[in-house]
């Protein structure tokens, strides 16, 4: 079974491509509604509900998690990886959506001026700017912080003109840097792509880290066959959370593109 992790419902559309492009595996989503939004917090903070999340998964029966959650993905990912894996679970695996966006914008990039939007901690953590530049020294690297987007979006107003607004003043920053690439680097962003690439007056590539992780995940299984080959494949989906209101189920349709039918659990 493969977890797919997010601090709530916007890891779906990670998960969605997830979905397309490798069906036949068991997936297990977990979203942690209860404490969202992970985007403004300390490090120490989204670890320690990281490593509780990833617990959890690992005790249902998942052999291998992916971090959809590119808060956690920023500031958890390494620890777990280096630390706590080894000691605890030395034969799963934790992946997650920072490391392959970073090489898919690289790869796209034609004159290496990248943009980066993303929550305050995950700018703060300076993760995609810190990878970007261990792949290439010689990339311009041009973060923006969205605080707002993601209560925006989670709020249904994506198609507001105050969103569309506050868009404009994030992106400005961004488009007079001239950035050829821009990374949207947040799970709720790709909800935003069409205001985005509006918005902005020249046509940056824009990169979707779900449709971009995804590929990323078809390549990881074919490369280590002795996790691939444990991972159960029966095309089976179960959806938790640790919180469930009637905006969350919302919500998880919107993430999901279908409507999705969760559980609660307490990690
Ligand atoms: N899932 C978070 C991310 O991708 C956005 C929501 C939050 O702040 O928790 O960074």
């Amino acid at each position: 079974m493969i977890g797919v992790f997010d601090s709530g419902f916007g890891g779906l559309v990670v998960l969605r491509e997830f979905l397309r492009r490798l069906p036949r595996y068991d997936y297990l989503y977990l979203g942690d509604n209860a404490r969202i939004p992970y985007g403004t917090r300390s490090d120490r903070v989204v670890m320690r509900f990281t490593q509780q999340a990833v617990d959890y998964l690992f005790r249902q029966g998942c052999r291998l998690i992916i971090l959809a959650c590119h808060t956690a993905s920023a500031k958890a990912l390494r620890a777990l990886q280096q630390e706590y894996l080894p000691e605890h679970y030395p034969e799963r695996r934790v992946l997650g959506v920072v490391i392959p966006t970073v090489e898919e914008a690289l790869a796209r990039s034609p004159q290496k001026r990248l943009g980066v939007i993303a929550t305050e901690g995950t700018v703060a953590s300076r993760s995609f700017e810190i990878e970007l530049k261990k792949l290439d020294a010689g990339v311009q690297v041009f973060q923006q912080a969205c605080p707002l987007l993601v209560p925006l979006i989670e709020a249904g107003e994506q198609d507001w003109e105050g969103t569309a607004m506050i868009l404009r003043r994030y992106l400005a920053p961004l488009q007079e840097a001239r950035v050829d690439t821009l990374i949207l680097g947040c799970t709720h962003y790709s909800i935003l792509k069409e205001q985005i690439a509006a918005i902005m007056a020249y046509e940056p590539r824009l990169i979707c880290s779900g449709e971009v992780t995804a590929l990323k995940l078809v390549d990881y299984l074919t490369r280590h066959p002795e996790m691939e080959t444990r991972l159960s494949r029966g095309g089976r989906r179960r959806f938790l959370s640790t919180d469930l209101t009637p905006r969350f189920q919302q919500l998880a349709s919107l993430f999901m593109g279908q409507p999705v039918d969760s559980e609660v659990v307490e990690l």
